[in-house]
């Protein structure tokens, strides 16, 4: 039996419950679900998501654990994996919130970070530069399944929608006394190289988070984190709540 990770063309692996329950809840067709105590799936389902038991009773079916290893290299502690399909939805025409742009970014927990960041914020996407795939399973895995909640997609940099570029960098203008528009783009550099020669020529803004002098950077998902929060903070908390449409 070959593992899923290298036959779902154009699905992707989800990766224990919490995967399973974002996706569902965020509308994600799951073709299967597979968990190897169905019953205890169950009863997690009643505990964290009394919202999704019906659709999850639905589609749970019981495997042995053989079999679940067969197909999924590192079982989940769950003991639940499914296939949802990829949902390639292009950014909301009208923006109500920024979009999250990772410049070549390397690390793919960073990437499932952000993206789990950007849906927690209610961003209306993360837009992904170079090689890096982001609906790589390990991207999936480290978003905990919150591809779903928002828009995720490569893009050229010569492609990015319009809306004020933000570009994050050290060597900016201190964040605290700028606002964030909600159409805004929120452009981030890789996790070694920074931010790219493209990238900065595209800024409308160089902006810089406030950090300790002799402190050379923060980490990239912190600092999505960093910049989504003051977005945030300078909105009605109701209206911070949006589905980023
Ligand atoms: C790990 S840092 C990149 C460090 C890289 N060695 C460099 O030369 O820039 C990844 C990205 O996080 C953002 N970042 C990190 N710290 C920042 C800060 N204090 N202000 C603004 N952006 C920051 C920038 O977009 C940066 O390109």
């Amino acid at each position: 039996m070959r593992r899923w990770r290298r036959l779902a063309d154009g699905t992707v692996l989800l990766d224990g419950f919490h995967a399973l329950k974002h996706a569902v809840r965020f509308g994600a067709r799951v073709p299967l679900a597979l968990a190897e105590d169905r019953a205890a799936a169950l009863a997690l389902a009643e505990e964290l998501a009394p919202d999704l038991t019906g659709t999850l009773d639905g589609l749970l079916r019981e495997v042995p654990r053989g079999t679940l290893s067969a197909l999924v290299p590192r079982p989940h502690p769950t003991g639940v994996a499914a296939l949802a399909v990829r949902d390639d939805t292009a950014l909301p025409a009208v923006r109500s919130a920024p979009v999250v742009v990772l410049d070549d970014p390397r690390h793919l927990g960073n990437v499932g970070a952000v993206i789990r960041l950007a849906a927690g914020a209610g961003a209306a996407g993360v837009l992904t530069t170079g090689t890096v795939d982001p609906w790589h399973p390990g991207v999936v895995r480290a978003s905990a399944g919150l591809h779903f909640a928002t828009c995720v997609r490569r893009c050229e940099p010569s492609a990015l929608p319009a809306g004020p570029l933000y570009a994050l960098d050290p060597e900016g203008r201190d964040i605290r006394g700028l606002p964030l528009p909600d159409d805004a783009l929120v452009a981030f550099g890789s996790e070694r190289h920074g931010l790219s020669d493209a990238l900065r020529e595209r800024a409308d803004h160089l902006v810089a988070l406030p950090m300790r002098v002799q402190v050379s950077s923060y980490n990239l998902a912190t600092s999505v984190a960093m910049t989504l929060y003051h977005w945030m903070a300078g909105r009605a908390p109701e209206a911070a709540r949006g589905d980023g449409a």
